[in-house]
């Protein structure tokens, strides 16, 4: 089926408490991975991408993969623009046919983060898609940004409403004590501010940092709000470990393809146990479903 819009859907997360996974793609195979495990559960998911992944490669290139591996599928399939901080190039993700795009301006003071996002929202707008937007500022390495934890910010729930008040968003990234990268010590995640941003804005919650989170660290925050968890640095470490460790058993194989069918099959395995974990299983045809009863 054609891309969906990331809006109805994290509603539609948020209001039967579970969360959509949203993935850090690294290329082709990557991508059909994570569709063909959402599939595998009947699942809605999200494939997105770094701003890094979209210089090395092009809009073009992602965008021919996601539609190819969604076009065939039955399940719902978002492709969303992760962190971005160059409008220019968040505008011609919508333009290329990203159906999610997410501005991240936290860097900057309340007044002109959102002076920022305002503008994102009216090409949110334009182009019919969803949006993220952040505020506070989330610990770790993402990209080439880097917050340590000194320079981490909580995002005040007061603070989220007029934020939120002002965007409509698809879906509301907050620093609530999750961090990108794998985590240094236990993580110590804010849950009653997670529950406090979610009654203040009523808007689903992003989750970052997924990488390194216990289960029930998952299910509590699922509970309070969050309807899409972001998962990349695990991604990036089975991508490269499963490949590595074929070679290590199979060290005379110089078959490319059983190479990357065994990395694949390992990702693949990596998006259906978070997607389930997450609640997805069969929600891909409830949310299709509830959204042919509104039309
Ligand atoms: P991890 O790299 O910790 O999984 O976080 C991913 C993320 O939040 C992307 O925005």
């Amino acid at each position: 089926m054609p891309l969906v819009n990331m809006k109805p859907l994290l509603r539609h997360a948020m209001d039967n408490h579970y969360a959509v996974a949203a993935f850090n793609l690294v290329d082709y195979n990557t991508t059909k991975g994570m569709v063909k495990a959402a599939e595998g559960l009947n699942a809605p998911v999200i494939c997105q991408t770094s701003a890094k992944t979209i210089k090395y490669f092009s809009h073009k290139e992602i965008v021919s993969w996601v539609r190819t591996v969604a076009e065939d599928s039955p399940v719902p399939v978002v492709l969303h623009l992760d962190h971005c901080k160059d409008i220019e190039m968040i505008e011609e993700c919508a333009k290329a046919g990203w159906t999610s795009i997410m501005i991240d301006a936290s860097e900057f003071p309340f007044e002109e983060n959102l002076e920022m996002s305002k503008r994102v929202r009216d090409i949110a707008e334009k182009y019919g898609v969803g949006m993220e937007a952040e505020l506070g500022q989330i610990m770790g390495v993402e990209d080439d940004m880097v917050v340590d934890e000194a320079d981490s910010v909580l995002t005040d729930p007061e603070d989220a409403k007029k934020f939120c008040d002002a965007l409509d968003l698809s879906a509301f990234a907050c620093a609530v004590g999750t961090a990108h990268g794998y985590y240094k010590g236990e993580p110590k995640v804010d849950f009653d501010r997670i529950a406090a941003i979610n009654a203040a804005t009523n808007t689903p919650m992003a989750l970052h940092g997924g990488t390194g989170l216990s289960d029930e660290t998952f299910a509590k925050a699922i509970a309070r709000g969050s309807a899409k968890v972001n998962i990349s640095t695990n991604l990036k470490h089975v991508f490269v470990q499963s490949f590595v460790d074929y070679h290590r058993a199979n060290p005379d194989d110089y078959e490319p393809l059983r190479v990357v069918d065994a990395q694949y099959q390992a990702c693949k395995a990596l998006f259906a146990s978070f997607i389930e974990k997450f609640g997805g299983t069969d929600q891909g045809s409830a949310f299709l479903q509830s959204q042919s009863e509104m039309a």
